[in-house]
């Protein structure tokens, strides 16, 4: 069996292009899979939130599979815990919200770097996903990088320290459906003055589209380079929407259940044959790595609005909704 941290250490690699990452992770795939027991779980049952939905530990186990997806957060985390060291922080106070079964990002950390550089808290509120990724903690023999696993909710944890680094990955396209906003928002608060968020930023973007002309990836394959330039001409840039960052963060207070007031936006000027407005995604992982259009499931566009004769050209107004089924809305003024 090849070595895990060989395998991590090649993966992380700043020559290592997108082929060659998506091998490594299929490799690290089968060891993970051999040591966690995954395929005995089968439980498929999504916690529902006040703020969205905690997915299942089988869907949450299929998202090692997005892999541009894994290899970036991998990536972007590594990067930072390595900056945060060279500023003399040690040890890097790490806390990740969302393991699900395998606590995938945290993982390379384990073999990368010693005990006394980084401790590393886990929140992961379903219970299932919360004794795999402990069980597979314990069978790796890592039990000594972390300082405490809990089971409970992200949304409500209030520690009473703070932290350098608060990883999350509990978002879909869009920010629909998962509660990733609602848990920085509370989290936010145990951030350290110099800490970081990962992702560091969320951009989704609304954009005019001639829908039926564009180009789709294939679903869970996310090394095609053609989509993003085949789509580009049948689109127009209308406006960011929001960018969810440390800023948006600090200076935004998120309550159940609230219709927060984002913009309003102008479709005036939009070319006469784009009758469908979509949401397309942008993540800043860490620095300059990034997850783009297409590149993963988080990144996919989103149709948000097809265009009555009725309502073109008017402003709308653009809303997040904290709600159970979180998401960016669009409504027409009059
Ligand atoms: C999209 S999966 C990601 C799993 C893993 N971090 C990864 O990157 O592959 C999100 C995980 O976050 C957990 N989760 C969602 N909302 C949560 C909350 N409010 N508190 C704690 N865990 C939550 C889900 O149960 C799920 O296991």
């Amino acid at each position: 069996m090849p070595n895990i941290k060989f395998l991590f250490e090649e993966l992380l690699k700043e020559t290592t292009d997108d082929t060659t990452a998506i091998n490594l992770l299929k490799e690290i795939e089968a060891i993970l899979a051999i040591e966690s027991n995954s395929n005995t779980d089968d439980s498929i049952t999504d916690v529902l939130l006040s703020q969205g939905v905690a997915i299942n530990p089988k869907l949450a186990a299929q998202c090692f599979t997005d892999y541009l997806r894994t290899h970036r957060f991998m990536l972007g985390t590594y990067q930072c815990v390595l900056q945060l060291i060279n500023q003399g922080i040690k040890p890097v106070q790490i806390l990740y919200a969302g393991t699900g079964p395998f606590a995938t990002i945290v993982l390379p950390l384990l073999y990368l770097f010693s005990e006394d550089e980084i401790s590393i808290t886990t929140i992961e509120i379903n219970s299932n996903s919360y004794t795999a990724a402990n069980l597979l903690i314990r069978k790796l023999k890592k039990e000594k990088y972390f300082d405490s696993t809990l089971l409970t909710d992200a949304i409500t944890y209030s520690p009473d320290r703070e932290f350098d680094i608060i990883i999350s990955e509990t978002m879909d396209k869009a920010l629909t459906r998962e509660p990733q906003l609602a848990i920085f928002s509370n989290l936010i608060n145990y951030l350290s003055p110099t800490g970081q968020l990962i992702p560091e930023c969320i951009k989704v973007d609304l954009v005019a589209s001639s829908i039926y002309l564009e180009k789709d990836v294939p679903y869970y394959c996310f090394d095609d380079k053609e989509t993003r330039l085949v789509n580009h001409k049948h689109r127009q840039f209308i406006d960011n929407v929001i960018s969810a960052d440390r800023h948006f963060f600090e200076t935004q207070t998120l309550i159940p259940n609230q219709s927060l007031f984002l913009k309003t936006v102008k479709t005036s000027q939009i070319t006469e044959n784009l009758n469908e407005l979509i949401f397309t995604t942008e993540l800043v992982v860490f620095d300059d790595v990034v997850l783009l259009e297409d590149d993963s499931t988080l990144t996919k566009k989103y149709i948000c609005y097809s265009f009555t004769a009725m309502d073109k050209g008017k402003e709308f107004d653009v809303h997040y909704l904290n709600n159970d089924s979180p998401r960016i809305a669009l409504t027409p003024k009059n």
